[in-house]
């Protein structure tokens, strides 16, 4: 079973944190949302006080979305608003692939729907050897400023607060969040199917996810409203709290 997180009362929220980070990087929303909402933030596998795929079982994103519908099931959620950033959106998505009817509402935070390309993927190999011979200090050297907008303080306590989650980090976990991403399926072609409501939110200056992407995803689907947030990279949530946190009401005005 996943570690998790869960605050407040009412229709249900889960949020998805992306990699290689943990369930803190919600704890604005968590805690903002739990006035209203039945709040459930998980650890995905490998990550933060989640166990780590098996030895000898494929780490994957579907795999990942299977383990968050197990974890509703223990909680006896039927349905809930579903978010993901980032690669917690990958597993969003494919969540929703699965079982559409326990989702009331997608949210796409930071995120893209289609697959690796063939050098992304490479990249992912390489990326999973550095981390087994370094440590995960390798990814913070490798992405920790490009997180964030450019020009972040890397003396500030919410840079500080996220290179600690990464240099916490199981090698184990970060090198099966790596194979699970580059294995991952192009779900582009599902964006037009999705029947519930949808934010699709990205920060303006976003350095490791384009918001152009968010731009193309949000215009595929339905009934989607698009947020960009000023001044925030890939981590709106915990670089700008406030206005997520708004964005994040408005949606779930729309879904519950
Ligand atoms: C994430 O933030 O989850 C990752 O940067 C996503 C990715 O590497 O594709």
């Amino acid at each position: 079973m996943l570690a998790y997180a869960e605050a407040g009362e009412g229709p249900a929220v889960v949020l998805l944190h992306g990699f290689p980070l943990d369930r803190s990087i919600w704890e604005p929303q968590l805690s903002y949302l739990a006035g209203s909402y039945r709040v459930i933030a998980p650890d995905l596998p490998g990550l933060g006080k989640s166990e780590p795929f098996v030895e000898g079982e494929r780490p994957s994103i579907p795999a990942m979305a299977r383990l968050v519908l197990d974890l509703l099931d223990h909680l006896g959620v039927e349905q809930a608003a579903v978010a993901g950033h980032s690669m917690g959106g990958y597993v969003t998505l494919a969540l929703y692939k699965a079982a559409p009817d326990r989702v009331a509402g997608l949210g796409l935070v930071s995120t893209q729907a289609g697959a690796d390309t063939s050098e992304a993927r490479q990249t992912r190999f390489v990326t999973a050897e550095k981390v087994k011979e370094e440590g995960p200090g390798a990814l913070v050297a490798g992405m920790g400023t490009r997180l964030f907008a450019p020009g972040v303080d890397p003396e500030g306590e919410v840079y500080r607060r996220v290179t600690r989650v990464i240099g916490n980090t199981s090698v184990a976990g970060i090198r099966g969040a790596l194979f699970a991403m580059a294995d991952r399926e192009d779900l582009r072609s599902l964006l037009v199917q999705v029947k519930v409501p949808t934010l699709v939110l990205t920060g303006e200056e976003d350095q490791l996810i384009p918001a152009e992407r968010s731009q193309v995803m949000a215009a595929a689907i339905p009934a989607a409203v698009l947020v960009k947030v000023p001044g925030a990279g890939h981590l709106p949530m915990l670089e700008r709290p406030a206005e997520v946190n708004r964005a994040f009401e408005h949606w779930l005005d729309l879904v519950y």
